[in-house]
């Protein structure tokens, strides 16, 4: 039998779908390359904004078909969407036809609800309301062969107003040392180059440990680890982004110098109204900080627009601190209301073609500076490890620079999966292009 899974949303997702995939496996169930082959399908699902949702909705519509023709599909959905309150009942009512409902705590009970169903061919909603222990030591299949997902901490405790994660993720619970670093050891003993390590706010590793252990400890024990040539990390949270870490990001090699920093807005009012705990003044210092300590590193960020209550004034603010700061790139999203988070009750909600013309204005402002940065990189020569074969082009080879940069190289195949120097030669809004030079 094969089974094929949908997933949506962040790399966390995309992680928890390679332990679905490992505990499938063990099953004896092969991965189909396309859901029209597969006996069960699973959807792996996004709630941070409406759209990830739409999405989960639309295709869910779609497979109706399948069932009709084949009766005996099975269709699970689980992830960040199910586990919000009354989904459950909400997708049941419009999907009959669906058979597994689960949430995110309890992924490892999927073998046994798919047994249950072949059974007794009757639907299972299985959703926890906590949290539970993290279980450690889950069959995992990766779809990657050179670069790996580590999380290190689940949940989050910040609670920004906007935001859906912490009802969905639960409290922070970070992993043992001991259990990260031998996950990191076997990527290493597998060939691995690369890992990235995983969370919502991984400046918070640790504070819930008996072991007395942060988040820059766990960094200079991954760097000691010499099979893995790079070491890259998201989120990072602008509040607690300690000078330790910023010492540890420069002293240990392997850790590439690339920091996600989510801004969210360049106003202090709108800062406040989204609970992020710390001011522009605060953010910009630590990206001087940050660029001072370690030469030639890449910040990137996250911006929502149209937060409630955010004036033309508040997004010229923004916008200002954007021009400012200089990001090598940025997401950029619409604020989106999510139920149950305390910003849905917030005075002020801004109409949509409001926030359509401020998200165009804000996106061609970095795209400019994005294009900048890049046109600094020209004629300079850079680490890339491969990652693979450009799909589209197939006779060039696709990687990433240390600053995370997708960059074009002309080259065979044999040097996929190795580091070359590669010397810039033409630079684009989104991508680099080069030529090996060793
Ligand atoms: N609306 C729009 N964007 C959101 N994000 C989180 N919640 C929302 C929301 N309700 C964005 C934040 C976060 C990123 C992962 O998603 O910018 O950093
Ligand atoms: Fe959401 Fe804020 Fe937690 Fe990030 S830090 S997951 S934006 S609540």
């Amino acid at each position: 039998m094969k089974f094929f899974i949908f997933t949506y949303g962040c790399q966390m997702n995309e992680y928890d779908s390679e332990i679905m995939s490992g505990l499938l496996n063990e099953m004896n169930l092969i991965q189909a390359d396309d859901p029209k082959e597969a006996d069960i399908i699973i959807f792996n699902t996004c709630c941070v904004r409406e759209h990830a949702e739409e999405k989960v909705f639309g295709r869910l519509g779609q497979l109706k078909k399948l069932k009709v023709k084949n009766p005996n599909l099975i269709i699970a959905i689980g992830g960040c969407m199910t586990q919000q309150k009354g989904m459950a009942d909400e997708i049941i009512r419009r999907f009959p036809y669906i058979d597994i409902v689960f949430g995110t705590y309890n992924t490892f009970q999927l073998p046994e609800m798919i047994n249950k169903v072949m059974k007794d061919r009757q639907s299972i909603v299985n959703i926890w309301e906590k949290e539970g222990e993290i279980i450690e030591k889950l069959p995992i299949k990766r779809t990657d062969k050179i670069k790996a997902w580590i999380p290190i901490i689940h949940g989050c405790n910040n609670f920004c107003s906007y935001c859906i994660v912490p009802y969905v993720r639960g409290r922070e619970r970070s992993r043992s040392m001991k259990e990260i670093i031998q996950e990191a050891k076997k990527l290493e003993s597998e060939g691995y180059r690369e890992i990235t390590i995983l969370g919502q706010n991984v400046n918070s590793y640790g504070k819930d440990l008996n072991e007395k252990v942060e988040f820059a400890d766990l960094l200079y024990a991954l760097n000691d680890i010499r099979g893995i040539k790079r070491i890259r990390f998201i989120t990072s949270h602008p509040k607690d982004f300690s000078d330790r870490l910023i010492t540890a990001i420069s002293e240990c090699d392997n850790v590439c110098e690339h920091i996600h920093l989510p801004l969210q807005s360049g106003s202090n009012k709108i800062l406040k109204l989204m609970n992020r705990h710390y001011t522009k003044e605060h953010y910009e210092e630590l990206v001087y900080k940050i660029r001072n300590k370690i030469p030639n590193s890449s910040i990137t960020t996250d911006i929502i627009i149209g937060f409630p209550g955010e004036t033309d004034e508040d997004f010229f603010d923004t916008l200002d601190l954007i021009n400012r700061l200089e990001f090598d790139s940025a997401f950029t999203f619409m604020y989106s209301k999510r139920k149950g988070t305390p910003a849905a009750l917030m005075p002020g909600h801004i109409d949509t073609e409001v926030k359509k013309n401020r998200l165009f204005q804000l996106m061609a402002v970095q795209e400019e500076i994005t294009h900048n940065k890049n046109r600094e990189l020209l004629g300079k020569t850079l680490e890339v490890l491969v990652e693979g074969v450009d799909t589209k082009t197939r006779n060039r080879l696709i990687g990433r620079t240390r600053t995370n940069k997708i960059t074009f190289i002309d080259g065979d195949q044999e040097t996929v999966g190795k580091i070359v120097k590669v010397k810039i030669n033409k630079t684009k809004t989104w991508t680099l292009e080069g030529e090996i030079v060793d």
